[in-house]
């Protein structure tokens, strides 16, 4: 009997050492990194929700404080995270053909042929075609339709605060972030206002809050990558928005509307039939039609809400512990809006230095999306460190560790618009401030982001002064599974009229 028990656990400690055995790429390497778990690598509590990429990420790179790279494995796949500013500028700028893809395993869904999740030639083209629906031109035609969002916000927040003393920020920002983007996205005039949820707004929040089996997926394949390819998920959500935006579609082109929307950009684009371009594969030919449009007018929807209103409420929580920046910011909203006849305009967010100097600090100290990925499109020798990586190494840049780095930000945890001068900026190393990503797959979005967040911030705190209030915590805790940064408990602050 006692020699079965120990065969068996000769057995077991010989698979053990099997399996940590397959764990030795970055070791061979000489590069250093977090000890990995036989089967889940470092992603175990990732996995059992317990902890974020993004915090995998940021403990990671604040672990080795001395190391340019760090290896870490997702399951067996070596992943490669890097901490210094020189590659980093190399991956996403420098050797950008080399590294243009996110290499995300989309699900199969229609819609997952969207900017965001597209690689190759396909991310080309459609990058490419979407670039002119982002000019400057374009984001002015827009501001009608951001101004009547802001009127029924400012209008909303006037009534709210006559019944309410605690108010937790961030999901009223999202009822402004939400009519926007349906608005200028969708060409939907949402009720977000009201205390019952519109369909659109229920359908569109599953996005982020997943069903289980969904979840269960997307964790899945944070060990075994590739596996969510294999299942559609989510097909109410997709057949939900496949249907609205061919009605739309539709009834635009019975009476063109001249919304000057996304929506009527993309029905443009969509005139065009296909786009066909040589690719190393042969030529490639890509159907505009109403699957592939719903999918863009999706990911702006997407990428453009939550890190919005995320964005916005984290700026309400500090100036609600500084009032002095507030006091600061509302001084330069009335010198500035003097000036043009006390309106909030396009041109006077424009002036207003101080109100962006705040908006970067909080995307500094908040970064919304902490995480940027990449992969390695061919076998590739790293610079300066001399490490040679394979072709399909996924590479993880950890925007909230370098935000956080007092390497290159004087005591990160204060915050500190003053990090945001002209001067300041200046010292800094490039790729130390990625809120947005950097290089030609960077943000699309960004302008439009920062044009509705500053004017729906300027039209808010012209109006009211927000306080502290007994629910106001004094650190965020951030939630361990959302996709971008959120605070477990909501973010509470007092709102009062000025
Ligand atoms: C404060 C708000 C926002 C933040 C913090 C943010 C952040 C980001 C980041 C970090 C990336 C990845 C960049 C990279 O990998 O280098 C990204 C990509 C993207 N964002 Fe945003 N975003 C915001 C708002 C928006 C808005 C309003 C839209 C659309 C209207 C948008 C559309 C997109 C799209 C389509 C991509 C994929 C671009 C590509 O792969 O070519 N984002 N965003």
């Amino acid at each position: 009997m006692v020699l079965f028990y120990l065969s068996v656990l000769i057995f077991i400690y010989g698979v053990y050492l099997y399996l940590k055995s397959k764990h030795n790429f970055w070791k061979q390497k000489g590069v250093k990194g977090p000890e990995p778990l036989p089967i889940v690598g470092n992603f175990g509590k990732v996995l059992i929700m317990q902890e974020s990429i993004r915090t995998l990420c940021q403990n990671a790179y604040e672990q080795y404080p001395n190391e340019k790279i760090v290896g870490l494995y997702r399951g067996y796949t070596p992943t490669l995270l890097l901490r210094d500013p020189e590659l980093i500028k190399q991956v996403l700028i420098k050797d950008f053909d080399l590294f243009q893809d996110r290499g995300m395993s989309t699900s199969r869904s229609k819609l997952g042929k969207n900017l965001f999740e597209a690689d190759g030639e396909t991310w080309r083209v459609l990058r490419h075609k979407l670039t002119p629906v982002f000019t400057s031109k374009k984001l002015k035609d827009m501001i009608p339709l951001v101004e009547h969002c802001i009127d029924n916000y400012i209008h909303y927040v006037d009534t709210l605060i006559e019944k309410n003393i605690h108010h937790e920020i961030r999901s009223l920002k999202s009822k402004y972030t939400l009519q926007v983007i349906g608005s200028c996205a969708f060409g939907l005039q949402l009720n977000t206002f009201s205390d019952k949820e519109d369909e659109f707004s229920i359908m569109a929040k599953r996005i982020f809050n997943p069903k289980p089996f969904s979840k269960a997926l997307m964790m899945a394949d944070m060990i075994i990558p590739g596996i969510r390819k294999l299942f559609n998920t989510a097909t109410d959500v997709q057949d939900f928005f496949l249907n609205l935006i061919s009605n739309v579609i539709k009834q635009r082109e019975h009476e063109p509307m001249k919304r000057k929307d996304f929506m009527d950009l993309l029905i443009q684009l969509r005139e065009q039939g296909k786009v066909s371009r040589k690719s190393e594969d042969g030529i490639l030919e890509i159907e505009l039609d109403d699957g592939l449009i719903a999918a863009q007018a999706l990911i702006f929807y997407a990428a453009g809400f939550e890190t919005s209103s995320a964005s916005m409420s984290f700026m309400v929580y500090e100036l609600s512990l500084h009032q002095d920046i507030q006091d600061k910011i509302y001084e330069e909203i009335i010198g500035i809006t003097a000036k043009y006849n006390g309106k909030i305009t396009y041109e006077s967010i424009k002036e207003m230095i101080y109100l962006d100097m705040v908006f970067d600090e909080t995307l500094r100290k908040h970064a919304v999306a902490g995480l940027l990925i990449r992969k390695s499109l061919a076998d590739y020798t790293m610079p300066d460190v001399n490490v040679y990586i394979p072709k399909g190494m996924p590479i993880f840049i950890p925007v909230s560790g370098l935000q956080l780095d007092k390497k290159y930000y004087h005591n990160p945890k204060e915050f500190n618009p003053e990090n945001f001068s002209a001067e300041k900026k200046a010292a800094r190393p490039p790729c130390t401030y990625l809120p947005f990503g950097e290089g030609p797959r960077n943000c699309i979005g960004m302008r439009f982001a920062k044009v509705q967040s500053l004017m729906g911030m300027a039209a808010f705190l012209r109006k009211f002064r927000v306080e502290p209030s007994a629910k106001t915590k004094a650190e965020l805790n951030y939630k361990t599974t959302a996709l971008t940064l959120e605070s477990k408990d909501g973010i509470w602050v007092k709102i009062s009229r000025r």
